[in-house]
């Protein structure tokens, strides 16, 4: 079976999902739905794809026989897309974060449970190679326990947005929710949901441009940092630093190789990774130029329709949790108290 695809929104991320999807036999994107039609056909003729470009989801979906619907839309706009592809009984990829209220992702659990489809959030950390290989490392128990975690996520000041939505405060919620969301989900994917968070931030503009988490846990000290307040061109890092009974692992995207772990008094080594040779971005915006953590989230998803199963990463559940969490932070922020969860 081909698993038909329609895109919604064919900007940076849609660009990259195009160029996985690309590398997927067993998928293929039939409809694009972007609102800029002659900006979408541009970007289509660089990476290669030719297919019909629709105005509106609901458009596409009475003009195109489909079964996957993704959604790469402004944060804003996710529900209003997942709840109308759910209510057509597609299953739906929805990139993160999730929506931009609690309300919403209830909508959306509801809907879901009564469509019966398969639904799957870009939580793409749980598919990155190098937190694959350090969850691994955490798991294997090689340097004994783990003591504390701390994870940071920092880049220039999003210039490439349409209409800039990326720095409007109620359209993406800011770094706090669009940016450091990453690292909330991969602390809860690999720690469970904390007992409390404690935030301070910076707020501007754009809504909350940095902000700092403790999150709560009994017997290990978590931390993440999260942040796009520096100038355009300072570029993109995301970076993690953890201490175990016996060793450590430090990652940093800047450097290569980009994940070195010691045991006990020993050198760093580097730490092996598996990474798919799924290639370089074309897309030219934005700040993220391998594909790899892309590829592995779509792949798998595909693999899961093919297979008739239903996914067991980045569910409908972790991307509403992970916003619950990053929510009790905007909170802590904002009373500067800690929040319970
Ligand atoms: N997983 C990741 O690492 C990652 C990275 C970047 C962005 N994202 C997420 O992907 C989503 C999209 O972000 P982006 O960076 O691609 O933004 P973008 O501005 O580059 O692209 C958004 C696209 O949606 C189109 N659009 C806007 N309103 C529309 C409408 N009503 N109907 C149809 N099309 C419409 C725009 O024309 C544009 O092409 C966001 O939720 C963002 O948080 C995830």
């Amino acid at each position: 079976h081909m698993q038909k695809v329609i895109l919604v929104g064919f900007g940076f991320m849609g660009g990259i999902h195009a160029q996985a999807y690309a590398q997927i036999p067993e998928a293929k994107i039939v409809a694009i739905v972007d609102t800029l039609p002659d900006k979408a056909r541009e970007q289509g003729d660089k990476i290669g794809l030719q297919v019909p470009i629709f105005g509106s989801l609901k458009e596409a979906l009475a003009e195109v026989e489909a079964d996957v619907v993704d959604v790469c839309l402004p944060t804003d706009l996710h529900a209003d897309a997942v709840l109308t592809a759910l209510a057509a009984k597609k299953n739906v990829f929805c990139e993160k974060p999730l929506t931009i209220s609690m309300a919403n992702a209830t909508k959306i659990k509801a809907a879901l449970k009564k469509a019966k489809t398969k639904f799957m959030v870009g939580q793409c950390l749980r598919f990155w190679p190098e937190y694959q290989a350090f969850e691994e490392f955490v798991k294997s128990k090689r340097a004994g326990k783990l003591l504390s975690l701390t994870l940071q996520r920092r880049a220039g000041r999003p210039g490439y947005s349409v209409d800039d939505w990326l720095n409007k405060g109620k359209r993406s919620m800011g770094a706090a929710v669009d940016l450091h969301i990453h690292d909330t989900d991969y602390v809860v994917h690999l720690l469970g949901t904390p007992q409390a968070v404690f935030a301070t931030a910076t707020k501007d503009f754009s809504g909350y441009s940095h902000i700092f988490t403790n999150y709560i846990y009994k017997g290990i000290s978590v931390q993440a940092e999260g942040g796009w307040n520096y100038g355009k061109s300072w570029g993109f890092q995301m970076a993690f630093q953890a201490v175990f009974e016996n060793g450590s692992v430090e990652m940093d995207s800047t450097q290569t190789p980009s994940i070195k772990y010691t045991i006990g008094d020993a050198k760093a080594e580097p730490l092996p990774v598996t990474a798919p040779s799924a290639g370089e971005s074309k897309a030219g915006t934005g700040n993220l130029s391998s594909l790899g953590g892309y590829y592995n989230e779509l792949r798998y998803f595909i693999n899961c329709l093919e297979h008739r199963s239903t996914p067991k990463i980045a569910t409908l559940e972790h991307g509403a949790e992970s916003l619950r969490v990053v929510f009790a932070e905007l909170k802590s922020a904002a009373t500067g108290k800690v929040v319970k969860l």
